[in-house]
């Protein structure tokens, strides 16, 4: 039996966990820290203490590795994770990376302010393979989504802004750096005015990891109740799932 413990600033993860769970059986026990969400926007120090908050609550789970579903976190702390809790870390900006080498053409990353000013895309694919990363901070989009806006003006408005470079140079191809933007997909490809290919990490994460041993039972963990969360989360997920609200960590 394999218990895995997967986390998100919020909701983003919970994308990474349906695509994990339609495909691999194990047992996950899933922690959005809705209540402190966006992370994007706060000092490395403010992050690595917020994700040492949540490993801690996972780690009565017997945990056997963690999936780190957010890149914000993945960028700031991962090295810091790893050697304080001594277990297993993937990380969901690890596998963007091996996901974006499978594409030929300059790319956008497209995430949060804090995934942007780390430059890991840049650096990382740059040094792989010859190339062009244009970064994009997509400031605002994380709270949009939280609070359920999933299209209209105000999501247009800004998306346009945050992909203005994509549309000018007709970027080949569009990284979701951040866990949260597969939800919003769609909108992102209708408000690019040519084909670009829109990378999803997520999907490659959960077509590489292999768990099939029976288990198969999914326990999420929010730290805010909502009824955008619980909704959003019953719209995404395609698997049964157990929904705790535990008010903070
Ligand atoms: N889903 C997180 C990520 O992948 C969002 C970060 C945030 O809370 O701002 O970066």
């Amino acid at each position: 039996m394999t218990n895995i413990g997967i986390f998100d600033s919020g909701l983003g993860g919970i994308a990474v966990l349906n695509e994990l769970a339609k495909k691999n059986k194990a047992n996950y026990f899933y922690l959005g820290d809705n209540l402190r969400v966006p992370y994007g926007n706060r000092s490395k120090a403010e992050i690595t203490s917020f994700a040492t908050d949540i490993v801690n609550f996972l780690e009565g789970y017997d945990i056997d590795y963690y999936i780190i579903a957010c890149n914000t976190i993945s960028v700031t702390c991962k090295d810091y994770l790893r050697e304080k809790f001594k277990k297993k870390f993937i990380t969901i900006a690890d596998m963007a990376i091996e996901a974006a080498m499978e594409y030929d053409g300059d790319y956008l990353a497209l995430g949060t302010k804090a995934t942007m000013e780390s430059h890991f895309y840049k650096t990382t694919l740059e040094a792989k393979k010859p190339c062009k990363v244009y970064e994009s901070k997509a400031i605002d989009l994380v709270n949009l989504i939280e609070g359920g806006v999933l299209e209209g003006a105000t999501l247009n408005g800004a998306l346009d802004e945050y992909l203005s470079i994509a549309n000018e140079k007709k970027l080949a191809n569009i990284i979701l750096a951040c866990t949260h933007y597969p939800i919003i997909k769609g909108e992102i490809s209708k408000r690019l005015d040519y084909k670009a290919n829109i990378i999803d990490p997520a999907v490659f994460l959960a077509d590489n990891i292999k768990t099939d041993d029976g288990a198969n039972g999914v326990n999420i963990f929010m730290t805010k109740e909502s009824q955008e969360t619980s909704a959003l989360i019953k719209k995404i997920m395609e698997v049964d799932y157990k929904l705790t609200f535990i008010g903070g960590l």
